[in-house]
């Protein structure tokens, strides 16, 4: 459920501050203007305090996220990194990007990271491992880690989907190296588009911070024209208006997981009725439950009820279409994707999972979903 369905006069009046703070849209400098507002130095501070990670470092979307985690990790051509068949195209974009080779590991029944094919995966030229928790569901950080240390990798969370959630009692996006973080208009907040990476180690929250801006170091000796820098970069800087939108959304966050959880509480109850399987979380963890995740016998079944719950206007969120923009085998326009033809072989297991899933949006304005669902289930089902 997206956190723009709670913006409300709390936002605009966020907003509006930074227009009464001298127009000040940059994060840097303008100190004569800016009366002392500092709104994404100020969501950096709070987020980081949320997750319980060191560092974060505000930048301009989850995509970009992800390619400066790569920088600072400095990637380099021919490295290659892991990330698993079931996410955004935007994951694949990030590795391409940096230069690396995307290899693709499944995702297990549960549709998540399938550890002994990550396993198998890696190779001389494995430099990090991109588990993605899809749709809020945490991947298993402990088996992804213990690898990562045996074969010294980095881990960087995909947390696009995960903010609010958690693994054996702590944060998703503070379990590996780095986390990325989308506030894109469908994630838990928004801030228009926008992302976060958070750190738990100095030097890499040193080399991103600079590399997203240019190589700027912002030593706070030299002004920042005459700024000293020893790499080259990008600029993925995220604004003000951004900074004062994430301040806002992430006072929201928690009430918004709490409802999602009871939500599909609510919505398990019904489908387990008729004996369908519901999306399983690892024991002391916490899905934000972003959607609700059931299964059916096969994909045949997937695409007859989706049709189904159309007609009794309920919708599907990414999943049974995931075969389209969500799954990597399917990824046939980005050319760096080596050999689709065998991916598409080496992947048949995560698109037979994938595809006899169902996923219902949760929205904060959809009061009926539990009374639609239930007479769309039972009409199906007679
Ligand atoms: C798994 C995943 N990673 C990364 C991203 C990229 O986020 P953004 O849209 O903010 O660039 C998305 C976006 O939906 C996503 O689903």
């Amino acid at each position: 459920m997206p956190g723009f369905e709670l913006i409300n006069k709390k936002e605009k009046d966020a907003v509006n501050s930074v227009f009464k703070n001298g127009n000040v849209f940059f994060r840097h400098g303008f100190e004569n203007l800016r009366n002392n507002s500092y709104q994404v130095v100020n969501f950096e501070k709070n987020f980081k305090n949320y997750i319980g990670s060191k560092y974060a470092l505000g930048v301009t979307s989850g995509t970009a996220a992800l390619r400066v985690a790569l920088a600072s990790i400095d990637i380099e051509p021919g490295d290659e990194v892991i990330t698993q068949s079931f996410t955004f195209v935007a994951t694949i974009e990030a590795i391409v990007e940096s230069g690396a080779i995307p290899v693709i590991a499944n995702v297990n029944e549960n549709l998540d990271l399938d550890i002994i094919d990550l396993k198998n995966k890696i190779t001389k030229k494995t430099k990090c491992i991109i588990p993605v928790h899809m749709l809020g569901n945490p991947c298993n950080m402990k088996e992804v880690n213990n690898i990562a240390s045996q074969y010294n990798l980095y881990v960087i969370e995909d947390v696009a989907w995960g903010l609010g959630g958690s693994f054996k009692n702590k944060k998703l996006g503070s379990l590996g190296h780095i986390g990325a973080f989308s506030f894109d208009h469908a994630k838990a907040i928004t801030t228009g588009e926008g992302g976060m990476i958070t750190f738990s180690n100095k030097k890499l929250y040193l080399k991103a911070r600079a590399w997203h801006d240019h190589g700027h170091e912002n030593n706070p000796k030299l002004p920042r024209w005459e700024d000293s820098r020893k790499s080259s970069g990008f600029n993925f800087r995220m604004n003000e208006i951004q900074g004062a939108l994430g301040n806002v959304q992430l006072k929201k966050l928690n009430k918004l997981v709490k409802y999602q959880i009871l939500k599909n509480k609510n919505l398990s109850k019904i489908v387990n009725r008729y004996n369908l399987i519901t999306r399983k979380k690892y024991e002391n963890s916490i899905s934000t439950c972003d959607s609700f995740i059931f299964f059916t016998k096969n994909s045949n079944d997937a695409i007859k009820l989706k049709k189904h719950l159309t007609k009794f206007n309920v919708s599907t969120k990414i999943l049974p279409e995931a075969i389209s923009w969500h799954f990597v085998g399917s990824f046939n326009h980005i050319k760096e994707i080596k050999n689709i033809s065998f991916l598409k072989k080496d992947l048949k297991k995560s698109k037979d999972f994938l595809s006899k899933a169902i996923s219902l949006p949760i929205m904060i304005n959809d009061n009926n979903l539990e009374k639609k669902l239930s007479i769309a289930l039972k009409n199906f089902f007679i």
